[in-house]
């Protein structure tokens, strides 16, 4: 199976922004650790990271017929971009949203996700660790065993 990750915007500065709310790990430190858990079940991992709305949209489409689930951080896009929702759903590639914080406990404008009603389940509040839970989330729902 092949799983690509994205990361939206300011997600680049995982390591050095907000620390405290985001911590200590970079993106490089999760990708790769990604990585490694991917290939515990013998699945291929991609990650895409953009600032870039029009970008992100167009990685999606990019995703059709190649990538069978998606895990999604669009960082502050999730709260406001029709046009990823709408990529995620004219793609029906099956994603899993991720937020390192807990949005809930955050600002009220983080409360709402453009994603989430159409994601198949939602993470926030356990920091970088949200991925690799969606991750192994994916692999025991596609049936990819421990090699
Ligand atoms: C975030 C939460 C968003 O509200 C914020 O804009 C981000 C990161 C998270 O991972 O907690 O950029 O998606």
């Amino acid at each position: 199976k092949h799983v690509l990750i994205i990361n939206g915007a300011n997600l680049n500065l995982l390591g050095t922004r907000e620390p405290h709310i985001y911590g200590a790990q970079t993106l490089d430190d999760v990708v790769a650790h990604l990585a490694q858990v991917g290939a515990e079940y013998g699945m291929k991992i991609s990650h895409f990271q953009h600032n870039g709305e029009g970008e992100i949209v167009s990685r999606i489409h990019a995703a059709r017929g190649d990538v069978d689930y998606i895990i999604i951080n669009a960082g502050a896009y999730t709260h406001t971009s029709i046009a990823i929702r709408d990529a995620l759903a004219g793609v029906a590639i099956p994603f899993v949203e991720v937020h390192i914080s807990n949005v809930h406990a955050r600002e009220a404008f983080r409360h709402h996700s453009y994603l989430s009603d159409k994601a198949v389940g939602v993470i926030v509040g356990l920091g970088t660790y949200g991925y690799e839970a969606a991750l192994r989330f994916i692999a025991l729902q596609a049936g990819c065993f421990k090699t």
